[in-house]
């Protein structure tokens, strides 16, 4: 019999109290195997949610989440390997563009990405607008593909972090999604089983993210890197704005076609700007001494896309297309825009059919939101302000309501945030 108690572990930490590394491993391994029930790690997560967990708590916590399941062994390919994850935001399609410039530098990037749900649109979503784009794909096949054409973005296989896929479901509906440390574990227990040697986490922060201020988005950029580094990942975190969306183009084929013209040394100069830092700090985490911009503009990046896409069945000469059905949002009156909220044009875009309210949802390819004034633009009554589009009149109608509530004309401009805000290293 187990000398520890799921009602012990529970009521220690509801009263402040640190947890041992054998309680920790215990109660984790006993919740995957059956013998920790929903209610007991539900009060548990409650509990860590007001308690928190002290450092060494953490790392063992999100130790046993990675021995849940498999990691992957990215040693002995001939490129050194380094990663990007984002907390997520509207209209952030960076890693589309970044997969492929890091590896035209000569790094191996191993992107195992998720599936939108709510109002950010996740990388796998955009990629299926591509025809015969395939996200599923086997270890071997990520791993020779990386040797191959250098990037991958595909599914995160159902064998990483396993454990994590039940708390996440289980925080989800007991209201402990915004805990630091569950947050932390969750993200980089993924992230570490995968396999990479580093990794550059973009952390957002504003309106349209799912952290609003700059403390908290601090400390949870600090407890991750925290945690990589202790895990021998080489980690940093790069705090940026998420007050308005990146780029124009918010929505799955809209937001690949703004790819694309980034990837051909076109496209919005925030998209551009982005990419590059987070390029650059990847870069110089394995000790690669490239310039990205130099590949952006030399078409070198747009190759290694074009190779990334064909390897999993696309075809990068597709046409995409916006949805069929679209209207144009005009200015009522003449004026600055003083604002562009990121959380509703994704509300939006996601209601224009873009996005899923449920993870069984289909998503459409051709809806969305295509952004034509930033904060700060002087517009004249009757100027185009969005484009939106959808497959059918319903989801207009829902997508019209709210692009309406998503720009203030000649209000009082909130503090402006740079796009990098600050860069936070171990
Ligand atoms: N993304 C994750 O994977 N986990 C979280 O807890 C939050 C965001």
């Amino acid at each position: 019999m187990s000398r520890f108690s799921a009602v012990d572990v529970i009521s220690a930490k509801r009263d402040g109290d640190e947890l041992s590394d054998d309680a920790i491993t215990w109660v984790l391994d006993a919740y995957q195997g059956g013998d920790v029930a929903e209610e007991q790690m539900s009060a548990l997560l409650m509990a860590i949610y007001f308690q928190g967990l002290g450092h060494r708590e953490l790392r063992t916590w999100t130790d046993r989440m990675i021995a849940s399941g498999e990691t992957l062994d990215l040693r002995g390919l001939s490129r050194p390997s380094v990663d990007k994850h984002s907390t997520g935001g509207v209209g952030d399609k960076i890693s589309l563009i970044l997969a492929p410039l890091v590896a035209a530098c000569g790094a191996a990037v191993p992107q195992l990405s998720g599936r939108g749900l709510g109002h950010t649109g996740g990388t796998l979503d955009k990629l299926e607008s591509i025809p015969g784009w395939r996200a599923a794909l086997s270890n071997d096949e990520i791993r020779h593909q990386l040797e191959s054409v250098g990037a991958v973005i595909c599914a995160a296989g159902q064998g990483l972090a396993p454990v994590d896929r039940r708390l996440y479901a289980l925080r989800d509906v007991t209201s402990t999604v915004e805990s630091i440390p569950l947050i932390s574990s969750s993200i980089m227990s993924k992230k570490i089983a995968e396999g990479t040697q580093a990794l550059v986490l973009d952390v957002k922060v504003g309106r349209g993210a799912f952290i609003k201020d700059i403390e908290r988005a601090r400390e949870l950029a600090t407890t991750m890197v925290e945690l990589g580094v202790s895990h021998d990942v080489a980690t940093v975190a790069q705090l940026t704005a998420m007050n308005e969306p990146l780029g124009q183009a918010v929505g799955n084929a809209l937001e690949v076609i703004e790819s694309v013209r980034v990837l051909q040394g076109d496209g919005p100069r925030d998209v551009r700007e982005l990419t590059l830092s987070l390029a650059s700090s990847m870069l110089s985490l394995v000790g690669i001494d490239e310039d990205p911009a130099a590949k952006l503009d030399d078409g070198s990046a747009y190759e290694v896309y074009r190779a990334m896409i064909a390897a999993q069945g696309g075809d990068p000469d597709a046409h995409l297309a916006p949805s069929k059905l679209h209207e144009t949002i005009e200015a009522i009156d003449d004026g600055v825009v003083t604002r562009v909220d990121a959380l509703r044009v994704g509300v939006s875009a996601w209601r224009l059919g873009a996005g899923r309210a449920r993870k069984e949802d289909d998503v459409s390819a051709g809806a969305g939101v295509m952004c034509l004034v930033r904060e700060g633009d002087r517009v004249t009554k009757g100027q185009p302000l969005f484009e939106i589009f959808a497959d059918d009149e319903s989801h207009l109608t829902q997508g019209r309501d709210t692009i309406r509530d998503a720009f203030v004309l000649n209000g009082v401009p909130d503090d402006a945030l740079p796009l990098l805000v600050e860069t936070i290293t171990a």
